[in-house]
């Protein structure tokens, strides 16, 4: 069947090339040493001096010269954490942190793919939210700011997360995130003792409660006895006298101590001496370098409410437990807009709306999945007592469905606290209407990494090309790392080495492209497709002897066209930047 990829990719094609369409059709090559050559994977085309050209009408030869390629949409179901981890090292996507020297918990550094992703990420974020809207400019703020700044915004005060210690390992844990219950016989409703988990998902935490139980009972008079449900609570409830029985996950005997708070800021010192004077702390936020920026940005662009100041930047959180990769990590980036609005009751809710929409649009039009995306939102003590509304936008990630980004309406708390820190005046005056007051605001947060690993699950594939596995990346070609891969079909023909690197090089101008010169063909489209880069360009025999065309493959349905060398450049535009 001709996909309805290729029949996108044969429309555009029929503009570009009005008269004669170019397409790839697979023909046993006489010449042998080539296609040798081609046959290192599954999909083995025949790209040698003996492929033809063909016309729009020969539909029936396309269709039999399009590989079989069987998809697994269940591969996302069963992808586990430590696959997408091993895949994101072994591809130069993200490193340990310092991993010579064993590393640093909760830091990651992001490998040459891995940097252009991000790159890419923060780029397409910046063009929709910032370039594409009339009423949102651009800001980037110092990460460390007066502290009086987080005196303020009640981040020195109340931006903790509760911990427990271990007493005899000396580990900590976020109470929060460890879920306790009793274990009761059923016979006699006796309790014998407590189980402890960590968050995860429900299967996981489930297994996790019967194994402890089971052990708890073993031994003991009761081995093998039914239990009651188990009746989760979160540790943060337990009562002093649950906490002298509840096992600490990493000794296994109540050694944990009560819950305390744990202030997340990252500390520093800031000039020469170390004294209290001195403290200052590393941004764990954005959005406050957007408030008390508020007065200056607004002045200077002129602005008027509605209005948006947009920031991309970097944050730190000293996160009691970093986990799940770099989905919760202690240094990340965020990508904020802080939306000013007036006050009133019925004022914020269509923006709030409109902002959930638009966030919703933008992640879609990255390519992430939308059938793993789903709305959360927040009510009663889920919300901070400043909101108004707040409301998560989740995605299923191979540990669980969580948070991926959060759209708030804030009221007006952050400039007033401001405005009282500093003794600035951080009114806005409205012409039309003559009013003074302070701006409420909407928020729409979304950490760069967060996105970063939502779009890797997303994008995550597996197939069957011509009867065998094949794993790649989906990405689409706005957010692809590499957009263009360009191969010479023999890297000692100086000819065709030519002609492929004068093409190299134009597109370089336009895009990231790599050059694959070494393997069969067939395993440099694995290597692409590993890495998601959307097309891959083969310069052949029939390039520099007979007509000058090449070959575009599209990595998803690995199918082939073949279309003069002039055209690659509007071709790929199209197909890359939508143009
Ligand atoms: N200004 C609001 C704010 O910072 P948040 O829910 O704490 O709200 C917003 O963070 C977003 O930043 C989250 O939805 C997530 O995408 C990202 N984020 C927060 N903490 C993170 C962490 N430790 N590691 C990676 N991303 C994080």
């Amino acid at each position: 069947m001709v996909s309805y990829r290729s029949v996108a990719l044969t429309t555009l094609l029929a503009t570009l090339q009005p008269r004669s369409m170019f397409a790839f059709t697979p023909v046993a090559s006489s010449a042998a040493r080539r296609t040798a050559l081609l046959r290192g994977a599954s999909s083995i085309y025949s790209i040698s001096s003996t492929a033809r050209f063909m016309s729009t009408t020969d539909t029936a030869e396309e269709e039999k010269a399009a590989p079989t390629v069987i998809p697994n949409p269940e591969a996302y179901e069963k992808l586990k954490m430590e696959e997408l981890v091993s895949l994101c090292k072994r591809r130069g996507f993200i490193f340990p942190s310092s991993e010579i020297y064993n590393g640093m918990a909760g830091f990651y550094d992001y490998g040459p793919l891995g940097a252009e992703l991000k790159k890419n990420i923060k780029d397409a974020w910046w063009k929709h939210f910032v370039h594409g809207r009339e009423d949102v400019e651009g800001l980037d703020s110092s990460i460390i700011h007066n502290p009086t700044t987080w005196k303020s915004s009640g981040h020195l005060d109340g931006f903790s997360d509760p911990m427990v210690d271990c007493k005899e390992t000396k580990l900590r844990f976020r109470a929060d995130q460890l879920f306790y219950a009793p274990v009761v016989l059923k016979e006699s409703g006796e309790r014998v003792g407590y189980v402890l988990v960590q968050e995860a998902n429900d299967e996981d935490m489930m297994k996790d409660a019967k194994k402890q139980a089971k052990k708890l009972l073993k031994g003991t008079d009761n081995k093998g006895a039914e239990i009651e449900a188990f009746a989760f609570r979160d540790l943060t409830e337990a009562t002093e006298e649950e906490m002298s029985e509840i096992p600490s996950p990493a000794s296994g005997k109540p050694t944990l101590t009560m819950p305390r708070d744990f202030n997340l800021m990252f500390q520093t010192n800031v000039g020469a001496m170390s004294d209290e004077a001195s403290v200052a702390y590393l941004r764990p936020e954005t959005a406050q370098g957007i408030f008390i920026n508020f007065k200056n940005a607004m002045g200077t662009s002129r602005a008027k409410i509605p209005f948006g100041i947009a920031q991309i930047g970097k944050a730190f959180r000293n996160e009691i437990t970093p986990r799940n990769f770099i989905f919760r990590s202690r240094e990340f980036e965020q990508m904020e807009v802080e939306y000013f609005i007036p006050p009133g009751d019925d004022v914020w809710e269509p923006f709030h709306k409109q902002w959930m929409e638009d966030s919703k649009d933008f992640l879609t039009s990255l390519g992430l999945r939308e059938d793993l995306m789903g709305w959360d939102v927040h009510e009663g003590d889920g919300l901070a007592h400043y909101a108004r509304a707040c409301t998560d936008i989740t995605f299923r990630f191979p540990f669980g469905v969580q948070e991926l980004m959060g759209i708030a309406a804030r009221g007006n708390f952050d400039l007033t606290q401001h405005s009282e820190g500093s003794g600035k005046n951080l009114d806005y005056f409205c012409d039309a209407t003559k009013e003074k007051y302070i701006p409420h605001c909407i928020e729409p947060s979304l950490g760069v990494d967060r996105l970063f690993l939502a779009l890797i699950c997303s994008a995550y594939a597996e197939d069957e090309v011509g009867g065998e596995k094949r794993n790649y990346l989906s990405f689409s070609p706005k957010i692809a790392p590499v957009k263009v891969s360009v191969l010479p079909l023999l890297k000692n023909k100086e000819p065709l080495v030519k002609a492929a690197r004068e093409l190299y090089d134009k597109l370089r101008k336009r895009w990231n492209v790599s050059w694959d010169a070494t393997g069969a063909i067939g395993r440099r489209y694995r290597r692409a497709d590993e890495v998601g880069t959307p097309f891959c360009v083969t310069i052949d025999f029939d390039t520099i002897e007979k007509d000058g065309s090449v070959t575009v493959r599209d990595r998803d349905t690995t199918e082939q066209i073949r279309i003069p060398m002039e055209e690659v450049i509007p071709y790929l535009s199209k197909q890359i930047d939508g143009y």
